[in-house]
């Protein structure tokens, strides 16, 4: 029996090589995730320049990491020797057990890179997308093999974010949602596992959910939003409220997140808030504009 055999036997995920489609904010930490984990990491992209630009952001962070003795010289210098970037996709994805899509949230571009990668992976391997707003079955429609597709959906920063959500559509079958599941636990995070597809999925549908019941307190003049962060931030120990956390995430995010689902459901309860329009429409966009809910002097 093979090494990957004997792994998969024993429990375990069986991947010993992954791929990460799309070295932006996600798939960059994500490989680095795999490659300090122990995998033959590829890191995919369609042109040199984000993969030179992900190389750069991710040597100054394990830089800092060593300084600040978060980790040591030998594990990061190890992490690199087992990560490859790449531009030629299909080579690096028949090499794995697991490809991993963080490319650009666009649903006819990752229908595309499915498609095309599942007539150039064997049949074993995991196909997963880190897509934040796109179930599995949009995903699996395109693939002949949909038992192994899955979302493994990471949160930003990945090197740093402990919570991965599995989440299958109903035809993922039992042997991918082990396998993917164990390959998460295998790097190190938290695995919060979906019975089934749901929009936003667990994390941020509670995430919204409290967002949701904030603007309408404030909505409904019952208290100001400084006093309801303050409530989140010492009765239920959240760092932050959710009016700073808008202002992180950025109110353009917030704004035209709603206007998307609005655009899917037709529901007029899934229209923007109208603080939210507000804010959007005068440009206060949160931190980066220096101003939001908040200032930022
Ligand atoms: P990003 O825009 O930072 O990076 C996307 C990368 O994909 C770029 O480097 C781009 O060149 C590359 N790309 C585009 N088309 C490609 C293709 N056909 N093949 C290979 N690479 C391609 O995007 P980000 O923020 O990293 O998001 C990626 C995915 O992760 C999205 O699906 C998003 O929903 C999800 N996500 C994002 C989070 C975030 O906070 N940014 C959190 C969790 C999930």
């Amino acid at each position: 029996q093979s090494l990957q055999g004997q792994a998969q036997a024993d429990g375990g995920s069986g991947v010993e090589t992954a791929t990460v489609i799309g070295a932006g904010t996600m798939g960059s930490q994500i490989a680095a995730v795999a490659a300090l984990a122990g995998f033959h990491t590829y890191l995919v992209d369609i042109a040199e320049e984000p993969l030179a630009q992900a190389v750069d952001q991710l040597r100054s962070r394990f830089d800092r990491d060593v300084e600040k003795g978060r980790r040591t010289r030998e594990d990061v210098e190890a992490a690199w020797e087992r990560l490859i970037t790449t531009t030629d996709r299909d080579a690096a994805a028949a090499a794995s057990d697991i490809v991993v899509e963080a490319a650009v949230e666009d649903l006819d571009v990752k229908r595309r890179i499915f498609a095309e990668l599942d007539s150039v992976c064997s049949p074993d391997t995991i196909l997963a997308t880190n897509s934040s707003n796109i179930v599995p079955s949009r995903l699996a429609e395109v693939v002949e093999h949909g038992g192994r597709m899955c979302n493994l959906h990471f949160f930003n920063p990945a090197l740093v974010m402990e919570c991965v959500e599995l989440v299958p559509h109903h035809g993922t079958s039992e042997e991918t949602r082990r396998r993917a599941g164990a390959f998460a636990e295998e790097l190190g995070k938290t695995l919060v596992t979906l019975k089934q597809e749901i929009p936003g999925f667990v994390a941020n549908r509670l995430l919204n959910a409290i967002r949701r019941e904030a603007l309408s307190l404030y909505d409904q003049g019952v208290a100001d939003f400084p006093d309801i962060d303050a409530a989140a931030r010492t009765a239920l120990r959240h760092p932050m409220g959710p009016f700073e956390l808008m202002d992180l995430v950025g109110i353009d995010v917030v704004y035209l997140i709603r206007q998307a689902e609005h655009a899917q459901t037709g529901d007029p309860e899934d229209l923007p808030d109208p603080a939210i329009a507000e804010l959007y429409e005068a440009g206060r966009l949160g931190r980066k504009t220096g101003r939001g809910w908040y200032s930022y002097a």
